[in-house]
């Protein structure tokens, strides 16, 4: 039986995606997604295919920088009681190269979205934002305070922390709550082809070189994306206007992750060392109190747990993966 109907954007996204294929015969989903390049967009058609299996699932296809797209399908998306808005253009490294569709994707789609709710009284509005926006933290245990943020340190994460504070001044002073979750490195089956675990997994399982960009000795707080899907349900019951980390507060190295893989997979990689990454940050480590005690949330996946599903995920899709794109054009 319908209860609630709710519209997810980036529904043929990784983190939209997973979301939508948690939530039980309770809800009415309304999925919105361009299905864009800024990676293979096969790997998104895939996910597709998979969403419609869903009975009370709709898809629209609309790019949400236009906002007559939007107005277009006002009928489907009104009585909705939240949106989750985890459409973005994300990965880091490519910002650098197509700048104003970062701009767009994050900061006007954002607008539109947020007007979108206001238009249609969708009171809970929940945002999928980023660790990016941090920084490198060192020893540091990022809180989620606005005013201590040092000056994003990409154009991905400038975009991402402008469209946190756009949505929140369109809805300010309105009886919408705005609740953003800032997601660490978040990884997973059906995860996107551009970040580094997905990519080890494949390239080590059909023994290609593995690019590592420095070093490998950058960390990252790796976080399973069923620990995300989590806190995103934590978020539409909370009844505050907030924001908060969920990620892992135990970091791993890519060198350490490449390790586990090649155990997992029974195989040795093959490792190419390039250059850093331009501005690439060393470690990313959040504060996880506020999520603890507002929420009740903390990550329950570890590393260990999270690859080996994901490893398995992988196997189980294998000859599909082959054909996807795993490198960009800029990539050698
Ligand atoms: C990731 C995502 O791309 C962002 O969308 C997300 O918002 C962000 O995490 C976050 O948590 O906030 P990134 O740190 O670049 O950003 O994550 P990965 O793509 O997994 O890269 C991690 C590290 O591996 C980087 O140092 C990168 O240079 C390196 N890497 C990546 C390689 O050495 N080789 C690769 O082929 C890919």
């Amino acid at each position: 039986m319908i209860v609630e109907k709710i519209i997810v954007t980036g529904s043929c996204g990784f983190i939209g995606f997973n979301f939508i294929k948690s939530l039980n015969e309770n809800y009415e989903i309304i999925g919105i997604d361009s299905i864009n390049n800024a990676y293979d967009p096969k790997l998104k058609e895939l996910r597709l295919e998979e969403l419609k299996k869903i009975s009370n699932f709709k898809y629209l296809k609309i790019d949400l920088s236009e906002k007559n797209e939007i107005q277009n399908n006002k009928k489907t998306l009104s009585e909705s009681s939240t949106i989750f808005h985890l459409a973005a253009r994300a990965g880091v490294r490519q910002s650098y190269l197509e700048p104003n569709k970062y701009i767009r994707d994050n900061t006007t789609a954002s607008v539109n979205v947020a007007s979108m709710a206001k238009e249609l009284k969708i009171n809970n509005v929940i945002l999928a934002s980023t660790s990016s926006i941090y920084g490198d933290t060192g020893n540091t245990f990022a809180t989620e305070n606005k005013d201590e943020l040092n000056e994003p340190p990409s154009i991905y994460a400038a975009t991402k922390s402008f469209g946190e504070t756009l949505i929140k001044n369109v809805l300010s002073g309105d009886d919408q709550k705005i609740k953003i979750g800032r997601f660490f490195t978040v990884y997973g089956p059906y995860g996107r082809p551009d970040m580094s675990i997905l990519r080890f997994i494949h390239w080590i399982s059909t023994d290609q070189e593995v690019i590592i960009y420095g070093d490998g000795n950058q960390r990252r707080s790796f976080t399973y994306v069923e620990d995300i899907i989590n806190g995103l349900n934590k978020l539409k019951n909370y009844e505050e206007s907030d924001t908060f980390n969920f990620g892992s507060d135990i970091t791993w190295s890519l060198i350490e992750i490449i390790s586990k893989i090649e155990t997992l997979l029974g195989k040795k990689a093959n490792l190419v060392f390039k250059e850093r990454a331009f501005r690439d940050v060393d470690v990313v480590l959040p504060n996880l109190n506020k999520s603890k005690e507002n929420l009740d949330w903390q990550p329950r996946i570890d590393i260990d747990e999270g690859l080996n599903r994901t490893i398995d995920w992988y196997k189980n899709n294998e000859n599909y993966l082959k054909n996807i794109k795993f490198k960009y054009k800029y990539e050698k």
